[in-house]
């Protein structure tokens, strides 16, 4: 049911656990299914220097996970606010349609720990 690229995240997960003192937390819980998902960032100069991912969840949000960890590493966070929960899907090669449902977490999990960053910076 799932590609290569998918099980290989599923496996392997990248950047799996949690940041000490980290700059900014988000954590959403998926609407459809109850699973939950947790990102902590490292923030320097504007930039996410590091993540970690917690999700409890299926092997399509572990892997939708991994994947954004991997696509947002590096990027400013105005470019890491416009990843889609589309685009982390596409990263992958697609996910089965139903489970398109459990790629909503990864990008929104990524948004809310940006937005608790800036929040306590006063930033927004
Ligand atoms: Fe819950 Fe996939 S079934 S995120």
């Amino acid at each position: 049911m799932y590609n290569d690229k998918v099980m290989d995240h599923f496996f392997n997960p990248r950047n799996v656990g949690e940041l000490e003192n980290p700059d900014g937390v988000g954590q959403v819980g998926n609407p459809v299914c109850g699973d939950v998902m947790r990102i902590t960032l490292r923030i320097n100069d504007n930039r996410i220097e590091d993540i970690k991912f917690r999700t409890f969840g299926c092997g399509a949000a572990i892997a939708t996970s991994s994947m954004v960890t991997e696509m947002v590493k590096g990027l400013t966070l105005e470019e890491a606010m416009q990843i889609s929960n589309k685009e982390v899907a596409e990263a992958l090669g697609g996910l089965p349609t139903q489970k398109l449902h459990c790629s909503n977490l990864a990008a929104e999990a990524v948004h809310a720990a940006i937005k608790d960053y800036r929040q306590k910076k006063g930033l927004d």
